[in-house]
């Protein structure tokens, strides 16, 4: 796979994508909103496997947020089959064997108590078998709300700090961090959102904190491979500045003088 023209210029680490518009894409075809979520499904595992090839180290994709449940019950019912069908297909020895051969281990992030019991014993299955697989983890936002991430975040906190196990004042940006669901990941680097809409939808919220955005009007069943390569170029070209000025940026940039 060609890497893009700017591969020497930093890649991220991490990247988030919300895959809007499968919905509308289905709905403009005259098919069945579900039939959009299905494309969905495969145009995820086409990203998926560029970030691989790209060397992304991380990655995470908004599949069902909280909110999503809000959903009439037909859609929401279609979604835990087509869920159960690609945990079945992932679960697939051939496709366990790729996933160790690539080093690509999976999470699941959002509150595992509200998938449906069946589906939480593939789940399990599937972060088991590739739990050892090094170079890349695959996020899988589900029942996800970035609030609830928090708040979870900050229970598991008060009940540490009531056991002893830490202090309050030693409570820090980076320990609040590790007890997210991402502890441990990078935060993201480049936060993608197809379907065109200039908003969050309640994804990362506490991770997302100095993201690059890059929303575009492609629907998710539509956003080819060939885009995110656009959306990385766009990113390299974006100045990173953290509070810092422009000047301050480039000479930190700059390699040392000798004299
Ligand atoms: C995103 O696509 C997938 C999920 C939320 C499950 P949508 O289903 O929201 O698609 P639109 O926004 O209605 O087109
Ligand atoms: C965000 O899309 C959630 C996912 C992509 C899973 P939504 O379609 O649910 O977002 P809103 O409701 O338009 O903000
Ligand atoms: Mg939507």
């Amino acid at each position: 796979m060609s890497k893009p023209e700017t591969a020497k210029k930093p890649m991220p680490r991490h990247i988030a994508f919300i895959m809007d518009g499968n919905g509308r894409w289905a709905e403009r075809r005259g098919l069945s909103r579900l039939v959009g979520h299905d494309q969905g499904y495969r145009a995820l595992w086409k990203i998926a496997n560029t970030c691989l090839d790209l060397g992304i180290p991380h990655f995470t994709f908004y599949a069902f947020s909280k909110e999503n449940w809000r959903r009439p019950k037909d859609e929401v019912d279609g979604l835990m089959a087509l869920f159960e069908k690609y945990l079945d297909e992932n679960l697939n020895p051939k496709k366990l064997a790729d996933a160790r051969r690539r080093g690509l281990s999976f999470r699941v992030i959002g509150n595992f108590l509200d998938l449906p019991s069946h589906l939480r014993a593939k789940v399990r299955k599937l972060l088991a078998a590739t739990r050892e697989n090094r170079g890349h983890i695959l996020n899988v936002a589900f029942s996800y709300g970035g609030r609830a991430e928090i708040v979870a975040a900050a229970r598991k906190i008060a009940r540490d700090a009531g056991r002893g196990k830490l202090q309050p004042g030693d409570l820090t940006e980076e320990t609040f961090s590790r007890y997210l669901y991402t502890g441990g990941q990078p935060d993201p680097d480049l936060l993608i959102r197809t379907g065109g809409e200039f908003r969050v939808s309640n994804f990362l919220l506490y991770q997302i904190a100095y993201a690059e955005i890059y929303v575009t009007d492609t629907l998710w069943p539509d956003f080819k491979p060939k885009e995110l390569k656009q959306a990385l170029r766009e990113y390299q070209h974006r100045e990173r500045r953290f509070g810092m000025t422009s000047a301050q940026v480039k000479s930190t940039l700059r390699p040392p003088r000798k004299d």
